[in-house]
């Protein structure tokens, strides 16, 4: 059977492409997801993007006890410095969840330099652009 994995992004990365490329680089979201689909033919890459904390949470929730995945891909965006709700969420379930960052967050502003989820995610990649998402899932294989 096909490994499935759930990649979920938070606020502001739909509008990756056109947000601050100096930062995040050129690319759209999807382009970046097409490329991982490409990267992954044998894998099931299933995609979900919100700029809503509780929608992320819900997600989380739902692919937390629906025993189809074998892990999750969060870039919680600027939720990761800010939202305790996500971390008790990740806690809360059972699935590997592996934090990712486009930009090396250990380089930037002081308050983007502390993850909220670090704790209880199983493992963070950042810094390294669409790569980081790709290094992220070969980590959940
Ligand atoms: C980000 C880093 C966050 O600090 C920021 O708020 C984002 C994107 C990244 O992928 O580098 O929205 O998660």
């Amino acid at each position: 059977m096909k490994h499935r994995i759930l990649i979920i992004n938070g606020p502001n990365l739909n509008l990756l492409g056109r947000r601050e490329p100096a930062v995040y680089g050129s690319e759209t979201l999807d382009e970046i997801l097409d490329r991982l689909d490409a990267a992954f033919p044998d894998v099931e890459l299933d995609r979900y993007q919100s700029n809503s904390e509780g929608e992320i949470i819900d997600r989380l929730h739902g692919a937390g006890f629906d025993r189809s995945y074998a892990g999750i891909v969060l870039n919680a965006g600027a939720y990761t410095h800010t939202s305790l709700a996500i971390a008790d969420a990740i806690a809360a379930i059972d699935l590997p969840v592996v934090e990712v960052h486009l930009s090396n967050i250990f380089a930037r502003e002081e308050i983007r330099r502390r993850s909220l989820i670090a704790a209880v995610c199983s493992g963070s990649i950042s810094g390294f652009g669409a790569k980081s998402y790709e290094l992220a899932v070969r980590s959940l294989l």
